[in-house]
């Protein structure tokens, strides 16, 4: 891993995007990549459960136009390391809502919310200013297609469906046990329907991404693989 860092600080930072399907482990694949690069990891998903979130709370109705301009205004999305686990965490209007918006609550919402043009157009602003220097991983479903298409290394992950769906399930079940497989793998079927099928910014691969499909892979063969294609960017 030294080595690894020593080779990546002497080259210039690059962005590195991950996109792909529902609980595929890119936010996990991307933590570890910027901890290592010594990159900022960027979570853009947190944004559109931030937003929505808020949505919720304050009872917009968001398939009015004018309510959602207004409401976006009184919006402010913040990104600050918690130094006690070195974790990036959300924070919407000065509030840590980091746990809060990982409820299956707003995961039911948070797709039909990030189709709207407004909400896409708040976000994707921020989240190209916090590209503007590089050294950046952000992972979501657009940012290697529409917020950073110039990046020098896309990621397109995807699994199984019943991986997919394991995975969530356990992450779920320990905080909320009255869960079921049925309600996780109907959510992140619903999800991977309407982010891959609306109209602005659908979840797609970039042409120039590479696939990195996770179902029989172990998180340290997945990071080695990530790694050699920084290395091979970076040259
Ligand atoms: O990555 P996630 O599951 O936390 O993302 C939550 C939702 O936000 C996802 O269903 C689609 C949307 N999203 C998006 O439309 N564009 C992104 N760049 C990231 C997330």
């Amino acid at each position: 891993m030294a080595f690894f860092l020593q080779i990546c600080e002497r080259m210039e930072k690059i962005i590195i995007t991950i996109d792909g399907w529902s609980s595929c482990g890119k936010s996990t694949l991307a933590k570890q990549l910027a901890r290592e690069l010594h990159y900022v990891y960027i979570d853009s998903g947190a944004m559109y459960r931030a937003i929505t979130l808020y949505f919720l709370r304050n009872h917009i109705d968001w398939t009015n136009e004018e309510a959602v301009a207004h409401a976006l205004e009184a919006i402010k999305l913040v990104f600050m390391t918690n130094h006690k686990n070195g974790q990036t965490e959300m924070y919407l209007n000065g509030e840590n809502v980091e746990y809060v918006i990982r409820d299956l609550v707003i995961a039911e919402k948070v797709s039909e919310v990030a189709a709207i043009k407004a909400v896409r157009a708040f976000a994707v602003a921020r989240q190209q200013e916090m590209g503007s220097r590089k050294g950046i991983v952000m992972d979501g479903r657009d940012i290697g297609t529409t917020v950073f298409p110039s990046a020098e290394l896309k990621i397109f992950m995807t699994a199984d469906e019943d991986v997919r769906v394991k995975r969530r399930f356990r992450e779920l079940y320990e905080k909320n046990p009255n869960i079921t497989l049925e309600e996780v793998k109907h959510n992140l079927s619903m999800r991977d329907y309407i982010d891959s099928h609306r109209e602005i910014s659908p979840l797609r691969k970039a042409d120039d991404a590479i696939v990195l499909d996770n179902s029989h892979l172990t998180m340290p063969q997945q990071l080695d693989i990530a790694k050699k294609w920084v290395s091979e960017r970076m040259k």
